[in-house]
């Protein structure tokens, strides 16, 4: 056979092939997601004009349009929309965070590169409302990408495709403010380097105003398809009865994790999770600089975390600047103290995954290969053993992390743990099974 006919016959045979079995794409979430489930902790940081007067960053903005009311107090929207010609944040130093996010056992951290009230923190083409129009002057979100790259930071942008400023925002067929912000994306994900995440929060309008697969299209053409996007880039959009969204569609915006707000999400291994979560606790938010919140405790914060990556999750823990440019001091405290802890016990965090029991109350288990490590952070009252559930492996060996002189059984009904009152650790007493 001459060659041109034999590669027309192998031609033809690869498309009949392919019509019958059309070639399906590898899902690769779960190989993309590894970096991000080794990592568990993330460094969340709200930061904005409006820390400038200790209000909600957003939120505190009269007009919410197309949103939310909020529940105030407001500042009008003439004032709000001003506050950034005075934003001099003149102690900001994104080496010092980042030194310290990774003193602190950070492994990523996600900044608001614009929140709902339309500000952009770095040097965008697009709108002139944005920090080269303050009096700092500085991209900020370069400075910060540097130092974390620097430090060996993951980065993700913070983006909210709601905008409560723009003029175009929503307008009649959305194509001038798709433009925009689609726009804005592209220069985040093009001018700083390598991007790991696209953190979205929220939108209106219907499904029509948008153009979801092009903004996709668009971000993976320009960080690889391994960029993890989370699942709020199309969270509230509407109307999927007159104008429904495509499978396709759908299976984009679902993106790469869910994300449990101000609250620890539940054991679930079959999806990533990330509970997002504010060191500063205030009635509507304590995201941003709140000066009349109160800071969680160092052992909320680290209870909270080991209830998290024992669900199988991450945690994405909030801290909102001072309009210094500092964090505050307490939190800072608190952090580095979570940081010491994860120095000496964060085998039993990084690297694994939740399980195999589902945690509770009382604690909860990670694992890694042969092993298991128990967190336990609640006995129970009355001095008795903590019971556990069977484990379908056997256990071969027992020890103490943190701790010394746990007496562990395991029987047919399920696993049962001593260790006297002494002997237990302040906030988490880490048991190791080593199992067949
Ligand atoms: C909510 C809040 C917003 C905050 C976000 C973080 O969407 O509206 O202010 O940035 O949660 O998850």
């Amino acid at each position: 056979m001459r060659k041109w006919t034999r590669n027309c016959c192998v031609c033809l045979t690869l498309i009949v092939i392919s019509f019958f079995n059309p070639i399906v794409l590898a899902d690769n979430t779960e190989s993309k997601l590894q970096w991000f489930r080794d990592d568990k902790f993330g460094l969340f940081i709200h930061w904005g004009p409006s820390s400038i007067m200790g209000v909600e960053i957003s939120w505190a903005r009269q007009d919410h349009p197309y949103d939310h009311p909020g529940n105030g107090p407001f500042v009008p929207n003439e004032m709000y929309d001003l506050l950034y010609r005075s934003f001099n944040p003149v102690k900001f130093d994104a080496d010092q965070w980042m030194k310290l996010a990774k003193e602190a056992g950070f492994r990523y951290v996600v900044f608001t590169s614009k929140h709902h009230d339309g500000f952009s923190m770095w040097h965008t083409k697009l709108r002139d409302y944005n920090i080269a129009n303050t009096p700092f002057e500085r991209d900020i979100c370069r400075e910060l990408a540097d130092a974390a790259h620097k430090y060996g930071l993951k980065l993700g942008w913070y983006y909210s495709t709601r905008d409560w400023s723009h003029p175009d925002y929503l307008v009649g067929d959305n194509k001038k403010y798709n433009d925009f912000y689609e726009g804005q994306i592209r220069e985040l994900l093009t001018n700083y380097g390598k991007v790991d995440i696209m953190w979205f929060d929220h939108a209106a309008g219907k499904w029509r105003d948008y153009t979801f697969e092009r903004l996709f299209d668009m971000m993976y053409s320009l960080q690889g398809e391994n960029l993890l996007v989370n699942n709020r880039a199309a969270r509230f959009v509407k109307g999927a009865k007159d104008s429904p969204p495509s499978q396709a569609i759908q299976d984009l915006v679902r993106g790469d994790y869910d994300t449990p707000e101000q609250k620890i999400g539940k054991f679930q291994t079959d999806r990533a999770w990330e509970s997002c979560m504010t060191m500063t606790k205030v009635d509507g938010g304590g995201w941003s600089y709140r000066p009349d919140g109160t800071t969680i405790s160092y052992k909320e914060t680290l209870q909270t975390l080991v209830h998290t990556v024992t669900g199988d999750g991450n945690l994405l823990l909030n801290v909102g600047p001072l309009p210094t440019g500092e964090f505050p001091a307490d939190q800072v405290d608190i952090l580095k103290k979570v940081g010491q802890w994860l120095k000496k016990h964060g085998e039993s965090i990084y690297g694994t995954r939740g399980g195999p029991l589902p945690n509770g109350k009382w604690g909860g288990m990670t694992q890694k290969g042969n092993r298991i490590y128990v967190h336990i952070l609640e006995w129970p009252q009355d001095g008795s053993p903590l019971l556990l559930g069977a484990l379908d492996k056997e256990i071969i060996s027992s020890k103490g992390l943190n701790v010394t002189g746990p007496d562990v059984k395991q029987t047919s009904e399920g696993i049962e743990i001593k260790l006297s009152a002494e002997n237990r650790a302040e906030v988490d007493s880490i048991i190791v099974l080593n199992t067949k």
